[in-house]
């Protein structure tokens, strides 16, 4: 055997989007666009079904030089200014001047988890994931020679405390090193939020995890941009991660692929704060080692575009207008589909914000509905536990059907 036992036994899930995309093309050359449902991809498309690049992040990267965009980046880790800026753009300046911060400029959000999981853990080990997950997180876990158990998300319409404190308590005190992940604000696929107050209560169970052993959190904050709560709400929660015990790491995975619909520019940071000095000189130093192992160094014109957009005040405002915009529909849409589901009797779990919203369904079940949706040119993504409902890529006008389609099919094939 060539390749090696670990990554041979990877199991790489959902290869369904591509064969999905394949029939949706189909159907759309067949039936033409309107006729087709797609509620696939996880990337904002407008109201004519095309995806959105926002334009003043279009006209400031093409404003670069060739030898800005082309050059290398100039520090391993990130520019100078990248990181300062991702710093401020994600802490502000409020509650941070007293705290050790450490910053990498990563390849997308994919980038920064990946360090994470590699630079914080040993193999065999169990990390905690979520319960509906954005599915590579498990690609991520067994690459590397991980197991994972996953917490329940919910109680009721509120977030499952009592699930979380009991596997982080447990894995805490058998591991002496607990490794969580939290997908907040903006949850995928499920667009739910923690509050504040549950976020006050996952750093408590956190702080007792502490007692027995290592504790890595790692926040995945994809959809930051984007909570409908708004820029301040979105971030309360980040001042919890000051002050905590020696032993806790909390590193904030961010991405500009959704934040400035630069998907395929591949720019992230992963933020890490502690309490320690040494924790975060650490983190700094194992980012160069995983960063240089890996990918080296990211594009230089992403970090720069970055910079430019924070930087300069109209651009800022510029990009916040076309953002809004976007939250706009998103909150619009959201608010057609649910108000359909309530009046049919679609269930779906807590959603507050964000690209996706899930309904919850058993594998036999979705499989089933999925197929049955097919044959309507409606095409809907499975997800381990349910059905993901792409709110970020459904004109507004064709969601009333998609429920009332979701529905009919569920009606057809739920057993009780
Ligand atoms: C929850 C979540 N985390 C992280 C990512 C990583 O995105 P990227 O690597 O493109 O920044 C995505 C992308 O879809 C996501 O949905």
């Amino acid at each position: 055997m060539l390749v090696t036992q670990i990554l041979k036994d990877v199991y790489m899930p959902k290869e369904e989007v591509f064969s999905i995309m394949d029939n949706l093309w189909n159907a759309e050359k067949l039936y033409g666009r309107d006729a087709v449902i797609k509620s696939v991809l996880g990337c904002f498309h407008d109201e004519n079904e095309n995806l959105v690049v926002m334009e003043v992040v279009d006209e400031t990267y093409k404003s670069f030089s060739s030898v800005d965009l082309f050059g290398y980046a100039t520090a391993l880790t990130g520019s100078y200014d990248y990181k300062e800026t991702v710093k401020k753009h994600i802490l502000g300046n409020k509650y941070f001047s007293n705290f050790n911060i450490g910053v990498t400029a990563t390849i997308g959000g994919s980038g920064a988890i990946s360090n994470v999981i590699r630079g914080y853990t040993d193999p065999g080990q169990t990390i905690l994931l979520p319960e509906y997950m954005w599915e590579p997180y498990k690609v991520f876990a067994k690459s590397n020679g991980l197991n994972y158990e996953s917490y329940v998300l919910f109680d009721g319409d509120k977030f499952s405390l009592d699930d979380l404190a009991r596997k982080v308590i447990k894995i805490a005190k058998k591991q002496r090193k607990t490794v969580l992940l939290i997908n907040d604000p903006c949850h995928n696929p499920t667009g739910y939020s923690l509050s504040f107050e549950e976020w006050e209560q996952i750093m408590k169970i956190l702080e007792e995890a502490a007692k027995f052993g290592d504790v890595v959190l790692l926040n995945d904050v994809a959809y930051l941009d984007y909570d409908f709560r708004g820029h301040s709400e979105a971030r309360r929660h980040f001042k919890l991660f000051s002050n905590l015990p020696e032993n806790i790491l909390t590193v904030i995975a961010f991405s500009i692929s959704k934040s400035l619909t630069c998907y395929g520019l591949r720019v992230g940071a992963a933020v890490a704060i502690s309490s320690s000095r040494e924790v975060i000189d650490d983190f700094n130093r194992v980012s160069a080692v995983l960063c240089r192992s890996t990918w080296s160094t990211v594009p230089k014109g992403g970090m720069d575009l970055f910079v430019k957009l924070h930087e300069d005040g109209n651009l800022s405002a510029r990009l916040m207008a076309e953002r809004d915009n976007i939250i706009g529909i998103l909150k619009k849409r959201s608010a057609v589909f649910m108000e359909e589901a309530e009046k049919i009797g679609l269930h779906h779990l807590p959603f507050s914000g964000g690209f996706f919203l899930t309904i919850p369904l058993d594998t036999e079940t979705a499989r089933n509905v999925i197929q049955d949706l097919k044959s309507k040119n409606v095409f809907v993504l499975p997800i381990d536990g349910g059905l993901r409902i792409a709110l970020c890529s459904v004109q507004t006008i064709k969601l009333r059907l998609l429920a009332q389609h979701l529905h009919d099919s569920i009606s057809r094939f739920k057993v009780n």
